[in-house]
């Protein structure tokens, strides 16, 4: 029986015929049905033939790595299904108003299309850090770099209690436009938004919070994140407040997410920036009597809360933290 080709064959015959300017790739291949329950690579002998199961994770994965888009697939046999892979077009910049920064994830920015609270990892992750939090029966919540507000919007479907407190978030962002459609979407008893940049953040007087959150925001140009962060836990965390900082660990390219973060000048996922970012974090925060947990894929999150009195159970990752 003749032997199934290794992965490396299959990219690099795709690599090839994207090369070579394909859009679209088509590929026949085991059922991954039939190979329920085994691992990547494990051989199938089906009608006489052999194959190497692949889940369809292996196609996603390669897919996305590749610059593709996996297709439904269509089954051909029995044995044998139809994968069409077709090419993504450029990652186009998020917005065409080039001449007001501020106004780069702004309401006529192609950001508008994301919907965080459709992206399972970020939504349970989110949901185990605000767990984490345990925040008070009125807590008060601040959103750095909110936009529309969807991260709040979360929050309060995670917390419905929440919609019971008066002013429960304050959201800041520099993108008037975004700031104007989170005022519209929540009732101004509910959420306060701020129109103001990061640097500030002190002169706003906003007092104290039980919980500091901001997506995907202390890494943005101009903003000096680690003069934020020393800001948030000395000026605007109470004794035991909690953060929940997120940074992307992906990208966005024709309708599909792409994981690991790109660096300038790198083709491929480069992480040794955020590595650097998530340790240093860390660090500061563990610094200044937080426990903290760095969980996530496609966006991580840091989550820092107060550390539980030294005698009192924690869960796995508490305990470990206390020991290391
Ligand atoms: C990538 S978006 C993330 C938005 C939102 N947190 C989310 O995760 O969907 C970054 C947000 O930070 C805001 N932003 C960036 N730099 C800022 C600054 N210096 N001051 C205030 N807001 C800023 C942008 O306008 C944008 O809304």
């Amino acid at each position: 029986m003749a032997e199934p080709p290794p992965l490396l064959d299959l990219v690099a015959g795709m690599r090839a015929e994207l090369a070579a300017g394909a859009t679209v790739l088509v590929r026949r291949v085991l059922d991954p049905d039939h190979g329920r329950g085994r691992y990547a690579g494990e051989r199938v002998e089906r009608g006489g033939a052999v194959f190497l199961h692949r889940p369809y994770r292996v196609w996603v994965d390669l897919a996305e790595r590749l610059g593709l888009r996996l297709l439904t697939p269509v089954r051909v046999d029995d044995t044998v299904v139809e994968l069409r892979f077709e090419r993504l077009a450029a990652a186009p910049a998020w917005t065409t108003d080039r001449d007001d920064p501020t106004e780069t994830y702004g309401q006529a920015s192609g950001f508008r299309r994301i919907h965080k609270a459709e992206d399972p990892g970020f939504v349970l992750d989110l949901a185990l850090a605000l767990e984490r939090a345990r925040l008070p029966a009125r807590p008060r919540i601040l959103d750095l770099g909110c936009n529309t507000g969807d991260e709040l919007a979360l929050v309060l479907a995670l917390a419905p209690r929440l919609a019971e407190v008066p002013e429960v978030f304050v959201g800041i962002d520099h993108s008037a436009s975004a700031v104007a459609a989170a005022r519209a979407r929540f009732p101004p008893g509910l959420a306060r938004f701020v129109r103001a940049d990061l640097a500030e953040l002190s002169a706003l007087e906003l007092g104290r919070f039980d919980l500091v959150i901001s997506i995907d925001t202390l890494h943005s140009p101009g903003v000096d994140d680690r003069a934020v962060l020393r800001q948030v836990v000395q000026e605007h965390l109470t004794p035991t407040g909690a953060l929940i900082l997120g940074f992307p660990n992906c990208r966005y390219v024709d309708g599909e997410l792409e994981h690991g973060t790109r660096m300038k000048n790198f083709r491929e996922p480069e992480l040794g920036l955020l590595v650097k970012d998530v340790a240093f974090y860390r660090k500061y925060l563990q610094q200044h009597r937080r426990q903290v947990f760095v969980t996530g894929k496609d966006h991580l999150l840091v989550t820092a809360v107060a550390r539980p009195p030294a005698d009192a159970p924690g869960d796995d990752a508490a305990g470990r933290e206390a020991t290391t």
